[in-house]
């Protein structure tokens, strides 16, 4: 079915000049960019969409990261875009992440690793409407 989900263009990969590649792969893999946002995250941001992971050793250093530059938030739409996504982004884990990913190709480790998808229908409806407005979206139908 179609359906959307929510990706993020982290710092490193925004401060490699690789945000085009990335918007690329999204759209040669058949999902379409509904919806897209550059920002700086405050930390209350980045708290606030990591929430699910505050008890976790790697939060504060997540956070961190993720407010250290800017980076391009987007609602992507499509055929099974959650896994479609998961696919194109590889690994959590760069080391880990199958070649030709966008993790494989652009991340360097663990924190620094390029992107973001939602794991989940569930997550990706959160997250979406944590980043956009309804009226911010702009469906291809
Ligand atoms: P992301 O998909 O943005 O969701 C949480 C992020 O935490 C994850 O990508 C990684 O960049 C980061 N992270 C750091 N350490 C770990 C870990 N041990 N397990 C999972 N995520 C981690």
């Amino acid at each position: 079915a179609t359906e959307r989900t929510l990706s993020i263009i982290k710092p490193d990969a925004v401060a490699k000049n690789v945000i085009g590649e990335i918007y690329s792969r999204f759209e040669k893999a058949g999902l379409s960019i509904v919806a897209a946002k550059m920002m700086h995250l405050t930390q209350e941001q980045a708290e606030g969409f990591y929430a699910e992971h505050k008890e976790r050793p790697f939060f504060n250093d997540l956070v961190a990261f993720m407010t250290s530059g800017p980076v391009v938030v987007q609602a992507l739409e499509g055929e099974g875009a959650v896994l479609k996504n998961r696919d194109l982004m590889g690994a959590t884990n760069p080391k880990e992440a199958e070649a030709g990913t966008i993790r494989a190709d652009f991340a360097s480790s663990i924190d620094a690793n390029a992107v973001h998808g939602s794991d989940s229908a569930a997550s990706a409806e959160r997250e979406i409407a944590y980043f956009f407005n309804d009226n911010e979206i702009c469906p291809r139908g």
